[in-house]
């Protein structure tokens, strides 16, 4: 079965992969990604300078469900750079970010005068920052810095966006998003602020308990997230879908939403790298059963009740 995907010039053997900040603050872990049958991967969001995130415990996990508040722990763009670099591969992915516009552009000026070759993907929606909201719902800050980004960045760029809930909120977002010339978007980053509880406690140090909420239990916001911009956007812009896939099946619901590649992140930091071996399985399955060769076959062809 062929899972192989595109997006903008760049080809992947299968369209499986880590989703940022599962696997990949490290050079052996992101060596473990390359060494799996995931088809790229996409490094853990660096920002100016290496940070140690926020106090623990701050991340809980299921096979099928998580809470985090990481704050953005990564070890600083040069040391994601520096590996990129050496790297004979070029279709791969750096995750980037800063606590600030003015360090955002930052890190993206070092990527441009870098000899990274690959995607860049421009994180706009973590949650867990103390006092720092999420960029991507603030509409004219996200204009404001694309805006400022499109000046001097002029390497392959894709944004990673919060869930959004409602359509008129999928419409001015996906206005915005047209504008541009983005490689890709990728939809969902965790949904902010949920709780835990256990023995009347919550289950996560910073923030009082606050964090963002992944696995499973995000499919439905995850898929609904990825037709709905896959409706919306400019064809050049290609998904990436992330959010609740733990199977095959999950996959392929993603992919028949529109999605050109799929990320794994709390089954992945639940089973590790062998996860990409199974769920490739079970969706080349899926595919063989019902007829369908390639992800094109089938990619977006999502089927409505009508009258
Ligand atoms: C974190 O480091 O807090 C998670 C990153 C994210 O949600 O973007």
């Amino acid at each position: 079965m062929n899972l192989s995907t595109e997006i903008a010039d760049y080809k992947f053997e299968t369209c499986l992969m880590n989703a940022a900040g599962v696997h990949c603050q490290f050079r052996e872990e992101l060596d473990g990604l390359l060494n799996s049958k995931a088809g790229s991967f996409v490094t853990k969001t660096a920002t100016s300078q290496e940070r140690k995130g926020n106090p623990e415990p701050r991340f809980v996990s299921h096979l099928d469900a998580s809470i985090n508040s990481m704050g953005l722990p990564n070890q600083g763009i040069d040391y994601y750079l520096d590996y990129l670099e050496l790297l004979e591969r070029k279709n791969v992915f750096l995750s980037v970010s800063g606590l600030s516009k003015e360090e955002i552009f930052e890190v993206l000026l070092k990527v441009e005068k870098s000899n990274f070759k690959g995607l860049t993907e421009l994180n706009l929606s973590c949650p867990n920052v103390v006092g720092k909201p999420q960029t991507a719902y603030d509409f004219e800050l996200m204009r404001e810095i694309l805006d400022r980004v499109y000046s001097f960045f002029t390497k392959p760029l894709g944004v990673k966006l919060p869930p959004y809930f409602d359509l008129v909120h999928f419409d001015k977002v996906a206005m915005i998003l047209n504008d541009y010339p983005l490689a890709f978007v990728n939809t969902i980053n965790s949904i902010g602020n949920g709780l835990w509880i256990k023995d009347e406690t919550v289950v996560l140090k910073p923030k009082q308990g606050f964090g963002g909420i992944g696995g499973s239990a995000i499919k439905a916001t995850a898929l609904a997230n990825v037709h709905a911009f896959y409706q919306r956007l400019n064809s050049s812009i290609a998904i990436i879908g992330t959010g609740g896939i733990v199977t095959g099946q999950d996959a392929f619901e993603h992919i028949l939403c529109g999605a050109s590649m799929v990320q794994i992140g709390t089954a992945l930091a639940y089973e590790g790298p062998e996860i990409f071996e199974w769920v490739g399985q079970e969706l080349s399955q899926i595919m063989a059963e019902k007829g369908y060769d390639t992800i094109h076959s089938f990619r977006g062809q999502l089927k409505y009740i009508e009258e």
